[in-house]
């Protein structure tokens, strides 16, 4: 053999190795514990033979408690950038085998090195993470690592989109990069996510808890909030993750992709001209709304089950990408309150940031009242949403189903927000107040005065509903550009993303804004 033939065969030989990361034994019990190494996650993720790996050979510089002795090629993390679908993406994935997946100086470095080119060449960055925090070995330079990590998630928010998958633990400080990034998908029963765990919890706290129960992905889907997907495996978490970056541009420059989806922009739905049922305070399921108008009825949903009074996710209007901004009066009648105001919020935001229209269904009655809520910070919470939408310069279109009262109203869109477009469906009531409350406060002292205080508060409901628990009043003034059949729905929002797909509107140049964090 040429020695130049050896050379390629030695490099051969050490790719085997690196592919190995901790070694087959490690990796066997990577696989009983239920979990895919970084490798298989990775091939899985990308289209076939569209990987590209750089730092393979890249190994730690510690020599703290017998460090030099133990190293790997590729320090723990493979990373690298390959195509979702053909389109490029950066990826880095902890591999578990290799020290627990721990972050060390030089993984930092792996990891940095490609959110620096996601940069550069304006694509998307997808972490899957997988680790047991801090490399302990390193002690600063672990830390210091994870800040360059951090920086750069700050500095890349809103110029390319930023996805993070939870595939085993992530404890610690180590949190704070997906919560940085745009969407956390955690896949159930292998992840977790706390900034302290039980053990030091029990010490501090006293409180007896599982890691499941702290942060496992059913508590971080739906109370906590930080998680926006709870996949039931890795698998499926990856899955999610290209169907996610099938709906979302390249970076902020971009728009999203077109997609023939086969769904004729003219089809009517009769069925929308009778869904609205005839008692006002009966709920009806806003997702068959939603599942009616746009294409082929495709709609992901992002935080499902954590603030279901209202529905936020992305879905396609004659094959462009929009993200969807719903009220749902099936739960808590669709009340804002502070963590739906903040899960609608970051998602308007999110579209804002990605060039991604935004259409928001509505059927409000109000802000959810009481110490609750206002202990909580709601009138913080609720200038969330209304900041972001406010700020939002892509194009909005609004829908107003049923009620929209008061500053709630305001908040989902409304014309003075610099909604673009605002329909109402006959049976909208838009007012500064439900008719019952509003009487109550106008002739109270009527009411009591009278010989049946009920007739006469009924009379006078029924005169203020007349007035004003319609959309007439609001068109009236322009508020709403046009009062629309159900039925049509669908064919009049995509007429209307149509008109708007030129639209160029600029805030006020400024460092940044100060929205009520
Ligand atoms: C170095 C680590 C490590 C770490 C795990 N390992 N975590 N090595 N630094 N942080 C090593 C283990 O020693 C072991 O090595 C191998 O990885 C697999 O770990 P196991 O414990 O055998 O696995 P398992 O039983 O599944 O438990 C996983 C674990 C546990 C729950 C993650 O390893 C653990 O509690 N690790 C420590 C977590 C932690 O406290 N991290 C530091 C947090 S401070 P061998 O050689 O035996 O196979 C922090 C600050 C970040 O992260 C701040 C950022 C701002």
């Amino acid at each position: 053999m040429s020695s130049q033939l050896e050379k390629v065969q030695e490099l051969i030989e050490l790719r085997k190795e690196a592919a190995l990361g901790g070694g087959q034994k490690a990796i066997d019990k990577q696989h009983e514990r239920g979990k895919m190494t970084a490798r298989e996650r990775i091939s899985q993720l990308l289209d076939e033979g569209s990987f590209e790996e750089y730092d393979m050979f890249v190994r730690h510089r510690c020599t703290n408690f017998g460090q030099e002795k133990k190293s790997f090629p590729g320090d723990g993390v493979v990373t690298g950038c390959g195509t979702i679908g053909g389109r490029l993406v950066y990826v880095f994935a902890q591999d578990f085998t290799v020290f627990g997946g721990s972050l060390s100086e030089t993984m930092a470095q792996k990891i940095c090195k490609i959110m620096d080119m996601a940069m550069k060449v304006g694509a998307p960055v997808i972490g899957l993470n997988d680790s047991g925090g801090a490399r302990i070995q390193e002690g600063i330079n672990a830390l210091a690592g994870y800040a360059e990590i951090f920086q750069r998630n700050i500095l890349a928010s809103g110029v390319i989109p930023q996805i993070s998958a939870i595939l085993g633990p992530c404890a610690g400080g180590a949190v704070y990069s997906p919560a940085l990034t745009d969407f956390t998908i955690m896949a159930k029963g292998i992840s977790y996510m706390f900034l302290t765990g039980p053990k030091v919890v029990k010490t501090v706290t006293g409180e007896d808890v599982t890691q499941e129960a702290l942060g496992g992905a059913q508590v971080h889907s739906t109370k906590s909030g930080v998680a926006h997907f709870a996949t039931e495996n890795g698998e499926e978490a990856i899955e999610l993750i290209k169907h996610l970056v099938s709906f979302i541009p390249q970076n902020n420059l971009e728009e999203a992709p077109v997609v023939e989806t086969g769904d004729p922009a003219d089809r009517m739905d009769e069925a929308l001209n009778s869904i609205i049922p005839e008692a006002a305070n009966k709920a009806y399921d806003m997702y068959n709304i939603i599942g009616s108008i746009v294409d082929n009825g495709e709609f992901l949903e992002v935080q499902r089950n954590f603030a279901r009074n209202i529905i936020i996710g992305f879905a396609r209007f004659n094959g462009r990408s929009v993200g969807i901004v719903a009220n749902q009066p099936k739960y808590l009648a669709g009340v804002l309150d502070s963590n739906a105001s903040r899960k609608a919020a970051r998602f308007v935001r999110f579209c804002d940031c990605f060039n991604i229209p935004i259409v928001s269904l509505v059927d409000v009655p109000g802000f959810l009242p009481g110490t609750g809520q206002e202990y909580n910070g709601v009138i913080l919470h609720g200038a969330k949403l209304l900041y972001a939408y406010g700020e939002a310069t892509v194009p909005k279109v609004t829908v107003t189903l049923r009620k929209s009262y008061g500053g709630s109203h305001i908040v989902m869109s409304c014309k003075q927000l610099r909604g673009d477009l605002n329909y109402a469906w006959p049976s909208a009531e838009i007012a500064v107040m439900g008719g019952a409350g509003a009487v109550e406060v106008l002739y109270a002292k009527e009411a009591k005065a009278a010989e049946d205080p009920k007739a006469v508060l009924a009379e006078k409901e029924a005169e203020y509903n007349k007035l004003f628990c319609n959309p007439y009043n609001a068109a009236k003034y322009g508020y709403i550009d046009d009062i629309i059949e159900p039925r049509e729905t669908r064919f009049r929002i995509i007429r209307g993303l149509e008109q708007l797909a030129t639209k160029r509107v600029q805030n006020p140049p400024k460092k940044h804004g100060n929205i009520p964090l």
